[in-house]
């Protein structure tokens, strides 16, 4: 199969749009006998099996399941892959009694690199074939990073993290260093192949004046690099960061201050925001990132998706490992309903879906090439069982539309219901019934 032009063959499902439901049929576009030709990568065209077959063209036969495109997970942390399942704690000590130290370890490039190949072999499994990532602080980590998505061929946006304050000496850099690596890091990965940058200060509180001003002037040179960071996730962390920074408005406006909030900012969790901050992100575009699993885990708060929405903000979905509790972005959608249940807002599971495919590509502005499964887009796939454990399918045997069995796919599915999955056009997973 390898580069060589095929055809999958399953029910398929993309979106146009946001459907708020079912009968919003302009939204999206479902083909109950449909497929998808491949060829270099990319999905050459998507349509009705009978319209696109053709004698001699390879064929891989996914029915009764749904191909979708591969999820995009907007934010999580490499180096807190042996993080996940820390018990106890919220958001500060967690990070100094668990994650810092955990985080030292990755000074060693060999750990880094074995860490590097786990992660990309759980992402994948789950059905994530894009993300957004933390390293650590040392470019060693970013290096490990990318060098092991390029291997694989996947679209991964990330950066070393920089922090020089309230953080274990061996994890600080300085505002120099911080810049000369992450500038270095920029130069050999931007771009190359299907890596983007992300500049990454990891959050007020662990970056002095200095380092920010110099992360400020790295988005100024380098506009093309994405930004990520953290915002209001915890109410000690905000007390925290307006000590430190006592002439800011609020906590967004430290980040403004220095030139870091722009539409290709990603705030993550961005819980428990003010008036201003919230009129800041409508006029910047910048993107808060909805994290469930973490925000309840941590004991974080509860993330106001309908009152974002309605200011007309796009807010990214993300598992944030290590903080967050599963790699699925299904078992994200289902603990992110639960969020929106206890807040009376809804998450349609169309909607649901959109959110981990296109709605994340969008933000990132990537929808011309991911997270979609239009023509000319690359050939990221998912293929999804709904019937994947004896209790999927025996609650599968009542669904009257696709919207209940998606719905079934994001309470009950994880990485059982991966049935497979294509990078770049490429299968990774071992499956039997695609031979
Ligand atoms: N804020 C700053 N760093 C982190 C992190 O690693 N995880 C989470 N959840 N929040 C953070
Ligand atoms: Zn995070």
């Amino acid at each position: 199969q390898s580069g060589q032009r095929h055809l999958l063959r399953g029910r398929v499902l993309t979106f146009q749009s946001e459907p708020q439901t079912e009968a919003d049929t302009e939204a999206y576009t479902y083909i109950e006998d449909g497929a998808l030709v491949i060829s270099a990568g990319r999905i050459e065209a998507i349509g009705t099996y009978d319209d696109l077959k053709q004698p001699g063209l390879a064929e891989t036969d996914h029915r009764p399941h749904l191909l979708l495109p591969g999820f995009i997970d907007m934010h999580l942390h490499f180096p807190q892959v042996q993080v996940i399942a820390s018990w106890g704690d919220q958001l500060l000590d967690w990070l100094n009694n668990y994650t810092f130290p955990e985080e030292m370890r990755f000074a060693d490039q060999g750990h880094a690199d074995d860490m590097a190949a786990a992660f990309y072999n759980i992402l994948l499994a789950q059905g994530t074939t894009t993300a957004m990532a933390f390293c650590s602080v040392h470019a060693g980590s970013a290096e490990a990073y990318f060098t092991e998505a390029a291997r694989r061929n996947m679209c991964m946006i990330g950066g070393k993290v920089m922090m020089d304050r309230n953080a274990p000496d061996a994890l600080c850099d300085t505002p120099q260093s911080a810049y000369d690596d992450t500038k270095a890091l920029i130069e050999r990965w931007h771009g190359k192949g299907r890596a983007h940058y992300a500049i990454s200060p990891r959050f007020a509180i662990t970056s002095t004046p200095a380092q920010m001003e110099m992360a400020g002037t790295l988005v100024r040179e380098h506009p093309e690099c994405y930004i990520q960071t953290h915002l209001s996730e915890n109410k000690d962390e905000i007390s925290f960061t307006k000590a430190l920074y006592p002439q800011a408005r609020d906590y967004l406006d430290v980040y403004q201050t220095y030139g870091l909030v722009t539409e290709k900012s990603f705030l993550g969790h961005a819980i428990h925001l003010e008036p201003r901050e919230i009129e800041a992100l409508v006029e910047t575009g910048a993107h808060p990132v909805f994290c469930p699993t973490s925000n309840l885990f941590l004991g974080s708060g509860l993330f106001d998706d309908a009152g974002l929405r309605a200011q007309g903000i796009q807010s990214g979905i993300a598992t944030d490992i290590g903080a967050g509790t599963s790699y699925s972005m299904l078992q994200t959608l289902n603990e992110g309903y639960k969020v929106l249940q206890l807040q009376g807002q809804k998450l349609h599971p169309l909607r649901a879906f959109h959110w981990i495919t296109r709605g994340n590509a969008v933000a990132l502005g990537l929808e011309d090439r991911i997270g979609t499964l239009s023509a000319g887009s690359d050939a990221d796939i998912v293929v999804l069982n709904s019937q994947a454990t004896p209790e999927m399918a025996l609650r599968a045997l009542r669904a009257t539309s696709l919207s209940e069995e998606l719905f079934i796919l994001m309470m009950m599915g994880d990485d059982r219901a991966i049935s497979q999955v294509y990078v770049a056009g490429e299968r990774q997973k071992r499956d039997a019934r695609a031979a």
